[in-house]
This record gives structure tokens, sequence and C-alpha cells, in this order.
């Protein structure tokens, strides 16, 4: 593992300020039920809604909330329609990771002067509630980055979607915000985007996992991360690597059709409660095997937590030169072994749990077993 700091001293100016992730935006199959699994099993709240039944002709969206996380559930209502070919080709997947911007004309033109591809120019969306200006570029695969300035905007959401009246009363689990996204990319392409991250988008290279510091019997991957200045985006960029079987990025790949986000990692301040209250309702987790926990305190010394509560709901621990951290995977979210959560508790440190990898990759990969896909 390697640790770089490109410009220790912060001379340099950030062309590309981000003030966070705005929300992340699926493209499914079927966004009225999906909505009803976030809300009821997640605890998410849904705020906004746009549809045939304020104007819209072509898709359905529903806006999930909890925490500072906004996540978009879009379907097409229409057979002719981007939306319905993205389903077809990735099944229900991530389309837009937006991006929070001061400035969203900027930020288009500061990328695509670097070599980003346009996806759309930056467009003023207004109603009574103010202006929203948003701007997109391509990322890996058909994966898309917004920048939304709404910095002159006080609505629900953005123009065009209105407040939900089909909201259900729900119970939030704890989420508080999106602490990193990671995307699955082809064999050999990881350094080409993490060159994107760097040169188009100006962030840095953070950390460097290799073979050697992910790899079981079976299977292998490379995983490299990149930050943006101010360290509230972060995407670790995954390719697979030789192993004797199919690596899990591999099957992502396949079933995926491509390039794509793996998965969210979400932030909580008492995973316990958050992981309990997940459990109770249904969201399914990666399982982890008990002789796990019989050495991981020598492994990561003191931690404030009881190590049998957290042996009971399987979460795992590793820590760095900066503290430790809980987390924990779910299964994926979608019948093809796609896109999956994570959940997190950061007690200082600032890696993404190196450690785990071992036990984790070894559960994935009895997983991937049953599935037939070793
Ligand atoms: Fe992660």
């Amino acid at each position: 593992m390697q640790r770089e700091v490109l410009d220790p001293a912060g001379t340099e100016v950030d062309f590309l300020p981000l003030l966070g992730t705005d929300h992340i935006e699926f493209y499914v199959g079927n966004a009225k039920q999906s909505a009803y699994y976030y809300q009821m099993a997640w605890g998410y709240e849904l705020i906004a809604y746009a549809g045939p039944e304020t104007g819209v002709r072509d898709r359905a969206s529903y806006v999930l909330k909890q925490g500072k996380i906004t996540l978009i559930l879009t379907t097409a209502i229409k057979p002719d329609s981007e939306i319905a070919e993205h389903v077809k080709a990735h099944g229900d997947g991530v389309k837009f990771l937006s991006l929070w911007v001061d400035d969203a004309r900027s930020a288009f033109e500061e990328t695509t002067k670097r070599g980003a591809k346009p996806y759309m120019e930056p467009t003023v969306f207004q109603d009574e509630n103010g202006e929203v200006v948003v701007s997109a570029i391509h990322t890996y695969g058909e994966t898309i980055h917004k920048f939304v300035e709404r910095k002159n905007y006080s609505g629900p959401f953005l123009p065009g979607y209105v407040k939900p009246w089909n909201a259900l009363e729900v119970t939030p689990v704890g989420l508080k915000h999106v602490d990193h996204c990671v995307g699955n990319v082809e064999l050999g392409m990881m350094n080409e985007w993490v060159k994107f991250y760097e040169e188009v988008m100006g962030f840095q290279l953070l950390l460097t996992f290799d073979d050697k510091d992910i790899s079981t019997e079976y299977s292998a991957l490379m995983s490299k991360v990149v930050s943006n200045g101010n360290g509230y985006v972060k995407f670790p960029i995954n390719e697979p690597a030789d192993g004797r079987k199919k690596s899990q990025i591999e099957e992502y790949i396949e079933f995926y059709r491509g390039a794509g986000v793996q998965h969210i990692a979400v932030a909580t301040d008492d995973i316990l409660h958050t992981v309990a209250e997940l459990r109770k309702r249904g969201v399914e987790f990666l399982y982890v095997p008990d002789n796990y926990y019989e050495d991981v305190l020598d492994r990561v010394g003191d931690i404030h937590e009881d190590l049998q509560e957290l042996k009971k709901l399987n979460i795992l621990i590793d820590r760095d030169d900066e503290g430790y951290l809980l987390q924990l995977f779910t299964k994926p979210v979608e019948d093809r072994p796609t896109v999956f959560y994570e959940i997190i508790q950061r007690c200082g440190a600032k890696s993404f749990g190196k450690g785990n990898f071992k036990a984790l990759f070894e559960s994935i990969e009895r997983e991937q077993e049953r599935r037939g896909n070793l």
C-alpha cells in the first residue's frame, strides 16, 4: 500500500471545488416498488416525485433522503427510452453520480477543456422556488457525473419535482452521508480512470492496493482510491487481477455488461444500531465466519464497542494510523450480482478496511459459488 500527497502545501488552486455528493440516481425496472424497499427497509424518506402526474411523459422518479444522502430511483414508462435501454443492458444500476458545486458552468468548462466528454451543457432549470444550474460529463461505462448548482433554489429537490402525496411514515436507521462510491472498470483500465480523475477532475491519488494486498485463493483485484481536494468526494476504482477463478470484479462486469458503480458506502455514527435495524427489516449482509473474531483484537487493538455485539451482527473491524473503523457489506440489492452497499462507521480511521479484504472476499466468493459464477 502506498500513500501519496501530491500537493502537500495545498498551493494549487482547485479548479473543480466540490461541496459533496449531491445525489445518486439509479435507473431501475420498477421505481415504485424500489422506493418502497428504500423507505421500509432502509428508512429513507420520500421527499419528492416527478412523473406522469406532474407532466413528465417518459419516466417516473422518486427522490429519497436520509441524513445528507439523496437517492433518486427513476424508471422508464415507455419502451423506447434511454432509461429502458439502460435497464435492459445493466439491470438496476447507478446512472448519475451527481456532485454538488457552487458553479456548474465553471465545473463543465474546466473539466471539458481538460478532456471530459460532455453529456449535458450547463442548463438552467427554474420554477417558483428559484433556479438550479446542471451540467454533466461522462465517466466510466455509462455512468455520468452531473454538476448541480443549487444555491439559488429552495424547493423540495429540483425544479420539476413536487412533494409526494404518497410518502410512507418511515423510521430512519441513522445513515448520515455518502462516505465513498466505488467503480469497477475493465481489466487494464484502472490506471486510465485514475488518470481521468487526476487530470480532468483535479483529484489526487490517496491509496493503492495491489493484488498482494487483496487476494484470496481464487481471485484478486487491484484498487486505487482518488479523492477531491477537500476529501468530501472519494472514488475507489477497482479492476480485476489474475486469480485461479473468476474474480468478483469480473462477475460484476459480466452481469453489469461493463464498467459501473459497484458499491456505495454510507456512514453512520452508530453501526450497531444501524445494522441491527437493517437486519430486522430484511436487508441481507455478507456472512463473516465466526473465526474472524477470534484474533481480530490482536490485529486492531482496543475498540470502544463490545466485541460480542459486533460478532452477533457480523460487523468487521480494521485499524490504520489514525484510528479504527467498523464496516459491513450488504449482498447485492438487485438480482444481478452487481450493486451493493457498505455501512461504515469511522472512529478516526481514514482508510477503507484493507485488513478485512481477505475475510470479506472469501465471504463474497462463497456467494459467487452459490450463484454458480466462480
Ligand atoms: Fe468501500
